[in-house]
């Protein structure tokens, strides 16, 4: 649901309550909420004093929760909205009024301005219209612009609605656009399952605490679902098994430690193991998203037949859409604008933080530059060093003997280093693959041109 949707449906009821539209404050209030922000940066950024934004805040949300008929505060807003939102458009599809004070337009249960490329089939479209659907999408990143990924979209959707796969990871290094494409595939796709939860897991996400808001999101549903009767709360298993549910959990690298190898649950987290061997073997209807820089061990990049798990090693966007994002800034006509994409690798992420810098010195700087010269600004090298940081002591040191070589470089020639053992190095290299900082070119091995700029700085 966009900022605007959001905005426009509050408006409703606080004209339907107080006879009044939202002035610019409570408005800001609102966008602050939505987009994640603490009252201190709202009242910054509308330099307003903190304690009468509070204030005003609280009696928005007072407003709302007298509208609404539940608790609503400015923790809960997000969710509170995206789920009344869900309810009123199933209910909507099925000709039943839930609101009595605002009528909710927009998206229908496949939204009007996006094809759905893989129609369900008559089997699974039955079994729907006889259910609710419920979507914890709070979480879930507003789209900006969204170009290019056709096939990366096709492949997701086949493996999750075709095949059935039961859990499925989608790596790549920061800013190539995983959260972006997922939020474009969950918004495609989200209509064929009974539950949807999206659920960005930071440092402290234990599997214990992601089960428990699981559970309640489950047994709060059904009780919506049918207040008559008192349904039990059951172990998470259990729902998973019971509903078709698409659970994507981003951010899987705050699961993993720092200063290992790649995909080694940091300690109080290695329960998620056994949970994700429960999700690939078990009987269940679900399928897991697990999104992040590194993904679980188990979890291995290698084909294999018979499996209900899937990976996707995300690569950057193709040369047209990232000239989109450069023209986006502005840049769209520049000289060399392919080489350009092409140093980036496609990367969104870099190439808005490039373009950033570049029309910030008025478009002028990649004249005077020689044409493979590799700009770092400042916040890239704040992204690249996030995930530098996370890597093995190993790691690093087969980072360093890349950055030396410009050309790929062999297997045999990197075993004639005897200061690594070639245990040791074949670990690291499969290590480093897995976290997408090195490029594999059959045995050959090279550092992408942005790490290796960022690698020798260091
Ligand atoms: N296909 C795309 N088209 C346009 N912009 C994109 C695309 N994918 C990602 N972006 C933009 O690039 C940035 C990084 O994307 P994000 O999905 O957050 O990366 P990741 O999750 O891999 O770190 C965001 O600003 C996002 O809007
Ligand atoms: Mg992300």
């Amino acid at each position: 649901m966009n900022l605007k949707e959001v905005l426009k449906m509050a408006d409703e009821m606080v004209f339907a309550k107080t006879g009044q539209h939202l002035d610019d404050l409570q408005e800001a209030i609102l966008r602050g909420t939505m987009q994640g922000e603490k009252y201190t940066k709202i009242a910054e950024e509308i330099h307003c004093n903190e304690s009468y934004v509070r204030q005003v805040g609280s009696k928005l949300w007072q407003i709302l929760s007298e509208e609404l008929g539940e608790d609503i505060h400015k923790s809960n807003f997000r969710s509170a909205i995206e789920r009344l939102r869900n309810a009123s458009v199933v209910n909507f599809a099925q000709d039943v009024v839930v609101s009595g004070t605002f009528n909710i337009c927009g998206e229908g249960r496949h939204p009007p301005d996006l094809p759905n490329p893989h129609p369900p089939n008559q089997e699974t479209s039955n079994t729907k219209q006889t259910k609710t659907s419920h979507h914890d999408l709070s979480e879930m990143l507003d789209l900006g612009a969204f170009y290019d990924r056709t096939s990366e979209l096709d492949n997701l959707t086949t493996s999750i609605l075709q095949q059935r796969c039961r859990l499925i990871a989608l790596t790549g290094i920061s800013g190539i656009g995983k959260t972006a494409l997922a939020a474009q595939l969950v918004r495609q796709i989200k209509d064929e399952f009974e539950y949807v939860i999206w659920c960005s897991l930071d440092a402290s996400s234990t599997l214990a605490k992601f089960e428990a808001n699981s559970i309640e999101f489950f047994s709060q549903s059904e009780k919506q679902d049918s207040p008559a009767t008192n349904p039990k709360t059951l172990p998470l298993i259990k729902y998973l098994q019971k509903h078709r549910c698409l659970v994507v959990l981003d951010d899987i690298h705050n699961l993993f430690g720092s200063g290992e190898l790649a995909g080694k649950y940091k300690p109080g987290y290695e329960e998620y193991r056994c949970f994700f061997k429960q999700i690939e073997t078990l009987s269940h209807q679900s399928c897991f998203l697990l999104i992040g820089w590194e993904q679980p061990r188990e979890v291995t990049p290698v084909k294999k037949q018979n499996t209900s798990i899937r990976t996707l090693q995300l690569t950057g966007l193709d040369i047209a859409s990232g000239r989109q994002i450069l023209r986006d800034y502005g840049l769209g006509e520049i000289e060399n604008y392919s080489a350009l994409v092409h140093r980036y690798q496609g990367n969104p992420l870099w190439l808005k933080s490039v373009a950033t810098l570049i029309q910030e010195l008025a478009g002028c700087v990649t004249e005077l530059l020689p044409y493979d010269t590799i700009l770092l600004p400042e916040d890239l090298k704040d992204i690249l060093q996030q995930q530098c940081d996370r890597i093995s002591e190993i790691e690093k040191q087969v980072l360093c003997l890349l950055a030396k070589e410009s050309e790929p470089i062999n297997l045999a020639k990197l075993l004639e280093n005897h200061r690594i053992t070639a245990s040791d190095l074949l670990n690291a290299l499969q290590s480093l693959s897995r976290r997408c900082l090195i490029e594999q070119q059959g045995s050959f091995y090279i550092l992408p041109p942005v790490m290796r700029q960022y690698i020798k700085g260091l």
